[in-house]
């Protein structure tokens, strides 16, 4: 089976990224993490490439042209897949034009409920009783694009804040390889 190659996009701790990198080694996953690309040069994440000798590299997003600098390296690697991870940078619509492949993200809620940021608070503050996680395709509307992938679960009624982020990352943990080998058994 000849592998797609793709890059991991990361702000963080790179739980996601960690999974994944598992996940490849798998004979039958269809991708390779050729690359990964972080905007924070302290995080967490950077050290499960540096362990598994995949290459990183850290943009500095004030810079001016830090996107034309990322699709220089993308297009040299090959790369056919963006995975976003837990990157806390919006994706410029010019970006998503050129690079003209696929990118996806994963949320903690089962989209198109609570879009955007500090998703966690919003689900307890409107005492939802299910919760979960979404994969979709990255359009130049937030958290907008079409689903590939949703997984739910069924909150407590005294589900705390740390309890409701370990149940969503544990389910984040399955579903984001799934909706990459539904992304390739779909073509
Ligand atoms: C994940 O929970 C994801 O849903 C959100 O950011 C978090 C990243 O976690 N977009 P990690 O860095 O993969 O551990």
């Amino acid at each position: 089976m000849v592998k797609k190659n793709a890059c991991i996009f990361i702000s963080g701790k790179g739980s996601n990224l960690e999974n994944l990198i598992k996940k490849s080694r798998e004979y039958s996953f269809p991708v390779n993490i050729k690359l990964v690309i972080s905007n924070n040069k302290i995080a967490q994440g950077i050290n499960f490439a540096r362990i598994n000798s995949i290459p990183f590299l850290i943009v500095n997003t004030k810079k001016r042209g830090f996107e034309n600098l990322i699709l220089k390296i993308i297009k040299k690697n090959k790369i056919s897949l963006i995975c976003l991870a837990g990157y806390m940078k919006i994706i410029s619509e010019k970006f998503i034009r050129e690079f003209g492949k696929q990118i996806i993200n994963i949320h903690p809620s089962l989209l198109p409920k609570y879009k955007g940021l500090d998703t966690y608070n919003k689900i307890l503050k409107n005492k939802e009783k299910k919760t979960g996680c979404t994969i979709h395709f990255v359009n130049k509307q937030l958290d907008g694009g079409k689903i590939i992938n949703k997984k739910f679960f069924f909150l407590n009624k005294n589900e705390s804040l740390e309890t409701l982020k370990i149940k969503t990352q544990k389910l984040e943990r399955l579903a984001y390889p799934e909706a990459i080998i539904k992304l390739y058994r779909d073509r």
